[in-house]
């Protein structure tokens, strides 16, 4: 029987409450396939910090890197309680940007998917998306403004000066435009590349990049779309994408994008691959707001099992029955507060509920598929 070690980093807010949903879901492909989960819990983010006074402690690095993959909630707390903790060691830049660095997780795959029988979820037309939406964005992770150098403090006018700069070598381009370009050859073979070469020097580097990866997988249409008039695109015609690669910045703001016309970024998983540990982590935030009341969706935090299942441990008929099964509970009508609208006739369940159901489709499911064998 295989066995993968599991690093389950909970996180904040509503992190906890989804992180139960999937841990429920991981037990139930425990009980139907013939593998073993070991899943072993950390702290990480604002509850690390108060606990143990670093947002992503020693322990926790050494949990992570002697799992197989790492399950990780989402980090952070409100305004006001993200001010009580110094500016280093607040979640996203204390916990997030360092695992990522740690693991050297550089490519980020973003699936954006609504089924045509829910468009009803999306606030785009009919219309617009009558056969649903379905791209993948492929966002560099490492590199960037995010991680590029930067300084604050006081120019030779006297003026308070800031500067963030955007960087990146080939090599860090190619790995990432690979990963798009192995995903562009399992779909529709169709690839573009979202840049700002009319402006940024930093697109015109990833463009010629693109052209010489692009020589390696000659089935592949590579297409080429500005950053600005994409975002335009995404309202007016998604089904023009099929796989979008892009820098950091551009892959940031556009997956959040993408959760905007699916109608939640509840449905939004996504999966941080590296050379040896990927992790799997929601798109979204932690959403303290609305933590401790089970109303949050775990579609994205199941979601994103579904593609640790895939990216880390080839199981994909496994991560394939989570994806039917999560579609079945919402085309069955049952959905979370963020989906929830009075005028049509969905179900509001709760988180927990959301996870019991995932669950009771995905056993029955096998019994469908035992019983026709
Ligand atoms: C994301 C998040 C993170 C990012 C934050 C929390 C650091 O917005 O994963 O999209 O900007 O990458
Ligand atoms: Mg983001």
């Amino acid at each position: 029987m295989k066995k993968y070690k599991i690093a389950i980093l909970s996180g904040d807010g509503i992190g906890p409450e989804i992180m139960k949903e999937a841990i429920k879901v991981l037990k139930a492909i425990e009980a139907i396939s013939d593998v073993t989960f070991e899943l072993h819990e950390a702290d990480f983010g604002a509850n690390a910090y108060f606990k143990l006074g670093h947002s992503f402690p020693d322990k926790t690095k050494s949990i992570c890197i002697k799992s197989d993959a790492i399950l990780k909630g989402p980090v952070g707390l409100s305004y006001e309680e993200t001010k009580k903790i110094p500016i280093d060691q607040q979640p996203e830049r204390g916990a997030i940007l360092p695992l990522r660095n740690f693991l050297n997780t550089y490519a980020n795959i973003r699936p954006v998917y609504l089924s045509k029988y829910l468009s009803d979820f999306s606030p785009l037309k009919h219309e617009v998306i009558k056969e649903g939406i379905d791209f993948i964005i492929v966002r560099e992770l490492l590199g960037g403004l995010y991680f590029g150098t930067k300084k604050l403090g006081i120019n030779d006018n006297g003026k308070r000066y800031v500067m963030e700069t955007l960087e990146y070598n080939e090599d860090q381009i190619k790995q990432t435009l690979i990963v798009a370009f192995e995903i562009a050859m399992k779909r529709k073979k169709v690839l573009h590349h979202i840049h700002k070469s009319n402006v940024l020097k930093s697109s015109v580097l990833w463009n010629e990049m693109i052209e010489e990866v692009a020589e390696q997988y000659p089935e592949v249409e590579v297409k080429y779309q500005l950053v600005d008039s994409t975002a335009t695109f995404l309202c007016l015609n998604p089904g023009m994408f099929d796989v979008m690669v892009m820098e950091n910045m551009f892959g940031d703001i556009l997956s959040d994008q993408g959760g905007g016309i699916l109608g939640s970024l509840g449905l939004m998983p996504s999966a941080c691959l590296g050379d040896k540990i990927s992790y799997y982590e929601p798109s979204h935030g932690s959403a303290p707001d609305i933590a401790g009341q089970k109303i949050a969706n775990p579609y994205s935090m199941i979601g994103s099992v579904a593609m640790m299942l895939e990216y880390s441990f080839g199981m994909l008929k496994e991560s394939q029955n989570i994806w039917d099964a999560i579609q079945k509970v919402l085309i069955d009508g049952f959905c979370t507060q963020d989906l929830f609208d009075f005028n049509t006739d969905k179900n509001l369940v709760s988180t927990d509920v959301f996870g019991d159901k995932v669950v009771s489709a995905l056993l029955n499911n096998k019994l469908l598929s035992s019983l026709k064998q």
